[in-house]
């Protein structure tokens, strides 16, 4: 029972449908929205011409662009590994000096070296490099096993304490632990320890007895770490008589070296960086450290 008619108000039809006494107006579509509707639907039949769309089984429309995402990916590596390619020769064909002296190099070793460092080694060593409580600082100029190119880069490649079989090996004793000294003759050594870069801290009774420290010193420790303590680079072991430390140099922390040793463990990285790698690395940490006169 429906009959379009005027509506009196408008002048426009009505759809002649009645609903509980209320009546719908016909009105048009406006014309902008069907103009849109026609665009959209034109430019996706484009783009479904143009570009891949439809999966069907295993496979898919290609469209005629030829477009496929993966070989743009792997242009792109391809592109990069390219000029990886070029600085991986420079860096492993150029000698080391060279390359320090190299604005260009050095521009792009503090670039690519900072990522490197904070990828692999600001986990343990600090994102500064700045090191922390078991870990060295490299920045200072205070070295282990030495701060020259070469000595870092085989620290590098065999690591300290590691599996490595070339592995750079250095433990300190447990002196305690396994009964060499007691605890008068550590005390006596912490002591004497302290002395070596703080003198002033000590008691006047504390400094009497530093000969008697002294002596278990040349006795146990010089071997390693120097009659004067100031440390043996070619066994790893640590100067003693300056602010730098791994463990602490406060009475207790000493104390505990003394007692129970200390084997720090640094990771080889010869598998897992490569030779270009390392010696970027080696440069990026020469360069954070003091620069020589
Ligand atoms: C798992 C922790 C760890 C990671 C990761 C690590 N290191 Fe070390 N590194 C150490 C420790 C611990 C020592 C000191 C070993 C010792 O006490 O004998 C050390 C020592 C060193 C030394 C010798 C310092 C000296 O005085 O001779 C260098 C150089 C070094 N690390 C560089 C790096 C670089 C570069 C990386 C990243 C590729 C790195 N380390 C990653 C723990 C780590
Ligand atoms: C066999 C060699 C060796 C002997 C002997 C030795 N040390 Fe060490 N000492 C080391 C090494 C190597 C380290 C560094 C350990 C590490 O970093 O993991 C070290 C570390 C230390 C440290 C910690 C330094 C820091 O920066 O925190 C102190 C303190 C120390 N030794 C004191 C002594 C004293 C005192 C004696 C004598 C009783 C002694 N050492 C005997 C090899 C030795």
């Amino acid at each position: 029972m429906s009959k379009p008619e005027r509506d009196p108000y408008t002048g426009l039809m009505t759809t002649g449908h009645e609903w509980n006494g209320i009546k719908e107006l016909m009105t048009p579509v406006p014309r902008p929205v069907k103009f849109f509707l026609a665009t959209t639907i034109l430019l996706s039949v484009l783009l479904w011409i143009l570009y891949p769309t439809w999966p069907y089984g295993p496979n898919y429309t290609k469209g005629v662009l030829g477009v496929d995402q993966r070989t743009i990916v792997e242009e792109n590596l391809s592109r990069s590994a390219a000029l990886r390619m070029v600085w991986e020769e420079k860096f492993t064909a150029t000698d080391m000096s060279e390359l320090e002296a190299d604005d260009g190099a050095m521009t792009f070793v503090r670039s690519h070296g900072a990522r490197l460092f904070e990828d692999n080694c600001s986990a343990c060593h600090g994102l500064d490099a700045s090191g922390g409580p078991g870990f060295p600082s490299l920045t200072d100029d205070q070295w282990l096993w030495g701060g020259d190119a070469d000595t870092i880069l085989e620290t590098l490649r065999v690591g300290i304490n590691t599996s490595h079989d070339e592995t750079r090996y250095a433990e300190m004793l447990a002196f305690g632990d396994q009964g060499i000294l007691d605890s008068t003759e550590r005390r006596a050594l912490t002591t004497y320890v302290i002395s070596l870069s703080r003198p002033d801290e000590l008691t006047e009774q504390q400094t009497e007895g530093l000969p008697v420290g002294q002596e278990l010193f040349l006795d146990n420790c010089s071997s390693c770490h120097g009659d004067d303590g100031g440390g043996i680079l070619d066994v790893g072991a640590p100067n003693l008589t300056d602010d730098f430390w791994i463990y602490g140099g406060d009475a207790e922390s000493i104390a505990a070296t003394l007692r129970h040793g200390r084997i720090g463990v640094m990771p080889y990285w010869e598998d897992r960086l490569s030779e270009a790698d390392r010696r970027l690395l080696t440069l990026y940490i020469r360069d954070l450290g003091p620069k020589p006169q």
